[in-house]
């Protein structure tokens, strides 16, 4: 695996690559990997013919100072795990690379799509998603780009971004990867204690119960499956309930009715030992 720093000498190895027709998978990261990522890059791996991966711990997406500086960052075992999957090139860029000082930054239109459930507890933490991941578009040029269905909002956002761009590049949403007990992958869970990660497991158990009500009921209503599903975390004496929103997967819009809908998502975080705890399921797609 080639690793760059600087966004000069990426782009020149990229041109050879590219001048001689190879296709670009892209799979943008903030590092401290696991198995969850290493599912984007092996779907990249299997459609293009480099894979990227970029590891840059965004501060612009942050708003609290004291989680920038706690994040992980694990990077020897970061390259190992990139290494074993065999991704071709890693660009580890400072903070200066990507927000050089005159740097010019188209704004976006987000249609609203950054105001609801993580929006709204993170306020301008999707503006800085937005910043980052072009930037490093305009960088890396991928034709795809790999994007995981976990931060189902922040992939309806960047699927926004694309569009008006009208970039060309192929934006792939790749399913999320579960343990054994249905916990979705995340850097997070290890911040769990011993107690909380063997109760983490109800958040996908109720995402799943409310997928059965919708898809085995006659006439499911969204506002009875949501009652369903806090009587649930109530039972299993899950207390904090960041958002539960049953929504429209194109607009982020919350249902009133699934006859409005062709595409329903149900979205939820759970805080468990102080660590927030996210997940969807995408309960139908006509
Ligand atoms: O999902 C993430 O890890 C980050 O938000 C991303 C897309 C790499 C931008 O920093």
């Amino acid at each position: 695996m080639e690793i760059f720093n600087t966004v000069s000498t990426l782009q020149q190895h990229l041109y050879q690559l590219t001048r001689s027709g190879k296709k670009i998978g892209f799979v943008p990261t903030m590092g401290a990997l696991h198995e969850g990522h290493l599912t984007l890059i092996l779907d990249a791996m299997e459609e293009n013919d480099i894979v990227v991966c970029s590891i840059f711990v965004n501060p612009t997406q942050f708003n609290d100072p004291n989680d920038l500086k706690k994040y992980p960052r694990p990077i020897e075992k970061d390259t190992q795990m990139l290494e074993s999957v065999g991704c071709h090139v890693l660009f580890l860029p400072e903070v200066e690379e990507i927000y050089p000082a005159g740097l010019v930054e188209p704004e976006f239109d987000l249609n609203g799509l950054d105001t609801p459930m993580e929006g709204a507890k993170r306020p301008g933490h999707f503006k800085g998603v937005v910043r980052v991941v072009y930037r490093l578009l305009d960088i890396v040029k991928p034709d795809s780009l790999y994007m995981g269905q976990k931060d189902f909002q922040q992939y309806s956002i960047i699927a926004q971004m694309l569009r008006q761009l009208n970039s060309g590049i192929r934006l792939v949403m790749v399913p999320i990867v579960r343990e054994i007990d249905g916990l979705a992958m995340s850097s997070r869970n290890v911040r769990l204690s011993k107690e909380g990660r063997a109760h983490a497991p109800i958040l996908h158990k109720v995402l799943q119960e409310v997928e059965y009500y919708v898809n085995s009921q006659p006439f499911p209503i969204p506002h009875k499956a949501t009652e369903l599903a806090f009587d649930l975390f109530k039972q299993h004496g899950i207390e904090q309930i960041d958002y539960f929103e049953i929504v429209d997967g194109n607009s982020l819009k919350t249902l009133h009715s699934f006859e409005d809908s062709h595409f329903a998502v149900v979205c939820a975080v759970i805080v468990i030992d102080g660590v927030r705890l996210l997940d969807n399921v995408i309960l139908f797609e006509k």
